[in-house]
């Protein structure tokens, strides 16, 4: 059934491997902001708890993109099976360095999925990506200003309390990339 269905779609097998590994990669990052989240708001960091809430939305949404466009373009999509997330920090700046290299992990891997769609001839993956490359611009500066908030405004006193408030000021960037 599998081959048959095939014959009636051009993505090849290759990709839609790819594609649905990043929709569990999505799927995962949007749990992970869900325990930073969690973390932030045991820890008194409401605002930053409001931020990583965002995120993890947008995670989500784009994990759906991805769903989608393999539905779309008639392949199979495989719901995601999310592993283990850290649910712990050592600290609240180490909540954003996870963050800060998620995203960067993220990155790479969307960059892996451009050069192989390109490799593949699959033009149509290679252009829904290019919304991704946008979004993860996006995406990492928004981790590394929540982070550059800690040299900037400082942790000793109530360092931490003025570095949550600045959280919330940063964009969430939702849905800002082309669409
Ligand atoms: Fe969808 Fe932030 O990676």
């Amino acid at each position: 059934m599998k081959d048959l269905l095939r014959q009636h779609t051009s993505l090849k097998e290759e990709i839609e491997i790819l594609l649905n590994n990043q929709v569990k990669m999505e799927a995962e990052a949007s749990s992970k902001y869900l325990a930073m989240a969690s973390w932030c708001d045991r820890n008194g960091f409401k605002n930053s708890a409001a931020y990583f809430l965002r995120q993890s939305d947008e995670e989500r949404a784009h994990m759906l993109k991805l769903f989608n466009y393999i539905m779309t373009v008639g392949g199979t999509a495989v719901a995601p099976e999310v592993g283990p997330v850290k649910q712990d920090f050592s600290s609240f700046r180490s909540v954003f360095e996870a963050a800060l290299q998620s995203e960067i992990s993220v990155t790479q891997s969307i960059n892996r999925l451009v050069t192989a769609s390109r490799t593949a001839e699959d033009y149509a993956t290679e252009n829904l990506m290019h919304w991704f490359v946008s979004e993860q611009v996006e995406e990492e500066d928004n981790a590394r200003r929540a982070l550059e908030l800690f040299d900037v405004i400082g942790e000793e006193g109530t360092g931490l309390y003025h570095i949550d408030k600045a959280v919330n000021k940063i964009s969430s960037g939702a849905g800002t990339a082309a669409n």
